[in-house]
């Protein structure tokens, strides 16, 4: 299923409007990420291919977005569960799917980050520069 840029707008412009995401901003430079067709993201859940990279796509009641992979404790690497929520392995902290901290010491929820899409419909997702 592909989405056109005009619904992946209105997607994440509406995942942004309920206040219920939190969008990151950069300062300075920032990676660019071209993670493929978004079509390739139909099916709600959360693809985890590019968590080594910072990041997880997620899908979930018709928003899809990125959220940041990493944990906001100690720059940890998150893990997706099978409920779409998300658990660091380092000291137990735990994130709802909408990236808020569900359980500590993690005080931050996880930033949402940003994206657009190609000419060729491609998701890009934009990686803050550490
Ligand atoms: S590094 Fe994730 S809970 Fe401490």
């Amino acid at each position: 299923m592909n989405i056109s840029r005009r619904e992946f707008l209105m997607l994440t412009a509406g995942a942004v409007a309920c206040g219920s995401l939190n969008v990151i901003a950069s300062d300075g430079p920032a990676q660019t990420v071209d993670a493929g067709p978004a079509g390739n993201f139909a099916a709600d859940g959360v693809y985890d291919t590019y968590k080594d990279l910072g990041f997880f796509i997620v899908r979930r009641g018709g928003q899809l977005f990125a959220l940041s992979s990493i944990c906001t404790h100690r720059n940890v690497t998150l893990k997706a569960q099978s409920d779409c929520s998300f658990y660091c392995k380092r000291h137990g902290s735990t994130f709802a799917p909408n990236g808020h901290v569900t359980q500590g010491p993690a005080k931050r929820n996880l930033p949402v980050l940003a994206t657009s899409i190609n000419a060729s419909g491609h998701l890009l997702v934009n990686i803050p520069a550490v």
